[in-house]
């Protein structure tokens, strides 16, 4: 049998990760053993061990060829080395052959690990190729490195992931982030308190389902809008809306964390995606012209499943239908909702939405 080594921060196991690794499984015919490193190199805030392992073990739950080894995390050295590692799996599967997985960037620099020479006699040392990556053909005639070829390779980093730049995780992963509060939760926390960050990551939930649903193109943008949208709710003022935003000011004070959010969310969290600040920006109050990702969002914040009221009929409809007519439904519903209420919503940005969607 070919086993396949992929050791790594992990921090978190992403997309990215667990397509290489079904790609060097079909290419090696190998079945692959994740290795998480105890030690984290981030300057970030990394999430505990403990996390990354139950993280990795959720990721890989159905892939029958995959599996998790604590070697690197119980061995109970401050560093360790793959040299070390190699060894151990050549103890523990004497009869297999064993290929280890190194970064392309880490092809460049093998000749500086710890025995290089042994461990490439050991272990037949792979790596994916990347375009735009040269790799020292020196190192690779010297230690027999192996270039596996592979032209769809996830683009995603741990650290876009913990900066919530992207979030291509498994969906199991992400309600793990969400349950934990890991990376980006923990800086969600500093703005929203308990209750508004379960309605966020209700929203983020449902937003996603849906955009999934929908077959929309990185569906993790509606679960990053969807957890951002709120996030102007605890520092609203009108102080900062006629600074920032004088021209809506009319609108009404309902209105101000929607347009107080967009501003977080590109002031601190880097969100340069014009699609989600416009989603966060409208989600309250609706708007004419809006794009899906902003429909969504508008919708998923409307009826997520916490609210006080059962939502389910409205869930399906936007699940199952087209997305604008789904849509539409939601909206139609919110403005029955709004006149049963004798709520007003005169405001134009709504009722151009209402005009532009449902007259
Ligand atoms: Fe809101
Ligand atoms: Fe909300």
């Amino acid at each position: 049998m070919n086993i396949i080594l992929f050791g790594g921060g992990f921090d978190p196991i992403h997309l990215g990760h667990l397509n290489m690794a079904k790609q060097a499984s079909k290419i090696i015919d190998g079945d692959v053993y994740f290795l998480p490193s105890r030690l984290s190199v981030w300057k970030e805030k990394s999430a505990p061990v403990e996390d990354k392992i139950k993280m990795i073990e959720l990721a890989i739950k159905d892939e029958e060829r995959f599996h998790i080894d604590l070697f690197e995390v119980n061995n109970g050295k401050e560093h360790n080395y793959s040299i070390d590692t190699v060894r151990y799996f050549a103890k523990k599967f004497p009869n297999d052959r064993i290929y280890y997985l190194i970064g392309t960037d880490q092809v460049n620099e093998f000749h500086r690990w710890k025995d290089a020479e042994e461990l490439s006699t050991i272990a037949q040392i792979v790596y994916f190729s990347r375009p735009q990556m040269k790799v020292k053909k020196e190192n690779v005639d010297k230690y027999h490195i192996q270039k596996l070829d592979c032209d769809d390779l996830v683009d995603v980093s741990s650290s876009e992931i913990r900066e919530l730049k992207s979030l291509k995780l498994t969906d199991e992963v992400l309600d793990y982030i969400a349950k934990h509060n890991l990376y980006y939760m923990e800086r969600l926390h500093a703005y929203l308190k308990d209750k508004r960050l379960s309605h966020c990551v209700s929203v983020a939930a449902l937003a996603y389902k849906v955009a999934k649903a929908h077959n929309l193109e990185n569906p993790d943008r509606a679960y990053i809008a969807g957890l951002l949208h709120d996030i102007g709710k605890e520092t609203e003022s009108r102080e900062i809306m006629e600074k920032e935003f004088p021209e809506f000011v009319d609108i009404g004070p309902f209105s101000y964390h929607q347009f107080i959010g967009s501003l977080i969310a590109r002031r601190d969290f880097h969100i340069e995606d014009k699609e989600i600040i416009e989603a966060i920006e409208f989600h309250a109050t609706g708007n004419a012209n809006m794009s899906d990702l902003g429909k969504i969002i508008y919708a998923s914040d409307k009826i997520e499943p916490t609210r006080s009221f059962d939502s389910s009929d409205l869930i399906k409809a936007l699940m199952e239908k087209p997305l604008d007519e789904g849509f539409r439904i939601v909206l139609s519903a919110n403005r029955d909702f709004l006149i049963s209420q004798e709520k007003s919503y005169d405001n134009r940005l709504t009722s151009n939405c209402f005009k532009f969607y449902l007259d």
